[in-house]
């Protein structure tokens, strides 16, 4: 395996392997059970970051261009062989990686599927497996499934080899290396799941969607094929753009507001019929660039919006979970919080976004102070002293809270929020 150059941030530590120039090598034949882009083409992206001890496997997933990196992590047990978090699409290019760090390091023997609600991390499991077939999977408990609540077996996941992750850590085979603290919270129609996993020789956790922390620039995954990067920098569809760094990164930056926020303030919408106007002006009408429909409009504040988001690269849980999943059940969450802040970490690894990002315990703790406020306070991360996520970023998703409240689907903070502590804010923000 060819090691390549360190990436663009400097981190001498880090080596990207080969990937395959070959479109037949990234094919994904089964997208249709989640279908996101990129569709039945996954390419991945492997980068060793920490030698002969743990890699990351990049693919991309979103839709309406809106695309950002979903990953798999590797770590080498120190008994030889490996466990897996999180597997990402066993395409053929990822399966050769892969396989070449077996024959280096030994097989993969353990397997964990993260979530119980992550759809987008549970489809990979059961054929992942196949490829490993003396492997042994490990789930988060409450496994569930949308629109029809099916049996793991249905979805591909090998019967014999998979069970949920024991309550106690020490009745885990790779006990030795690791330690595990499961999120697990009854939403009613279904759980929300994730388990975090501390890899204590290399002080590395990894989480699932938990923790993010945004990139100044688009992920080297993002950037093999610009042309979602690039459609989403115009400011109109007649536009033209290069394909340069500088548009690149824009185009990265807005995608990252849609991404989080879904409809971030510095956002507003054409109408319908000048979005056909505009669509006749526009220089490309194929299918890919949606016939030239391109409603987007961006306000000159944008950029000040992505700064905020960014916050210097300080980890923040996504206002989607602050809002609507955590609060559900606060004490459930800082318990788990607590537990995690009492291991003895420097750095995470996230499923998505910017990895590995250097975040201490107490930082880590420090992400979920917005649970602890009064009841009938709104939940709110701008509260924190610094690098405060806008509170008219959240509009579109308290908006979301509120249709899911009247239609009984979600049930109001305020009735949750009793059984958080008042406890004194622990520490400081970053
Ligand atoms: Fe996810």
């Amino acid at each position: 395996m060819n090691a390549q150059a360190p990436n663009s941030r400097g981190q001498q530590q880090e080596q990207w392997m080969d990937s395959s120039p070959k479109p037949r090598d990234w094919s994904w034949p089964f997208w249709h059970a989640v279908p996101l882009y990129p569709y039945g083409r996954r390419r991945t992206l492997c980068r060793e970051i920490l030698h002969h001890s743990i890699w990351t496997f990049d693919q991309l997933q979103g839709t309406l261009y809106t695309v950002v990196p979903i990953r798999m992590t590797v770590i080498k047990l120190s008994s030889g062989g490996f466990l897996v978090y999180a597997p990402v699409a066993p395409t053929r290019e990822c399966i050769r990686i892969l396989k070449e760090l077996v024959a280096l390091h030994g097989d993969v023997k353990y397997i964990i599927l993260p979530t119980s609600s992550g759809l987008e991390h549970k489809v990979f499991v059961g054929p992942f497996a196949r490829c490993f077939p003396s492997s042994q999977v490990f789930v988060a408990p409450h496994q569930w499934s949308f629109p029809f609540n099916l049996p793991l077996s249905w979805l591909g996941f090998p019967q014999k080899r998979t069970q949920v992750l024991p309550e106690d850590i020490s009745e885990a085979p790779f006990s030795d290396d690791f330690d595990y603290a499961v999120l697990d919270i009854n939403l009613g129609q279904g759980a929300f799941g994730e388990v975090a996993l501390l890899h204590k020789r290399s002080r590395t956790l990894l989480v699932t969607d938990s923790i993010l922390s945004v990139s100044e620039d688009p992920p080297a995954i993002v950037q093999l094929d610009p042309y979602p990067l690039l459609f989403h920098s115009r400011d109109n569809a007649s536009e033209v753009i290069e394909n340069n760094e500088a548009n690149r990164r824009k185009g990265w930056q807005r995608i990252s507001l849609f991404a989080i926020y879904f409809r971030p303030s510095a956002l507003s919408m054409t109408g319908l019929w000048q979005m056909l106007r505009d669509a006749l002006k526009a220089p490309d009408h194929s299918a890919k660039a949606y016939f030239g429909l391109f409603p987007f409009r961006w306000k000159e504040n944008w950029k000040q919006s992505f700064d905020a988001l960014r916050g210097q690269g300080r980890p923040f849980v996504a206002p989607i979970l602050q809002t609507l999943i955590l609060p559900q059940a606060p004490k459930q969450v800082l318990d788990w919080a607590d537990k995690i802040a009492t291991w003895d970490f420097q750095q995470i690894i996230s499923c998505h976004f910017d990895s590995p990002i250097e975040v201490l315990p107490h930082q880590f703790r420090n992400c979920f102070n917005f649970l602890e406020k009064k009841p009938d306070t709104i939940v709110n991360i701008s509260e924190s002293p610094n690098h405060p996520l806008p509170e008219e970023d959240f509009r579109f998703i308290r908006e979301l809270e509120a249709g899911l409240i009247r239609s009984g689907i979600a049930t109001p903070v305020s009735e949750k929020a009793s059984a958080a502590t008042d406890s004194d804010i622990k520490g400081s923000f970053l």
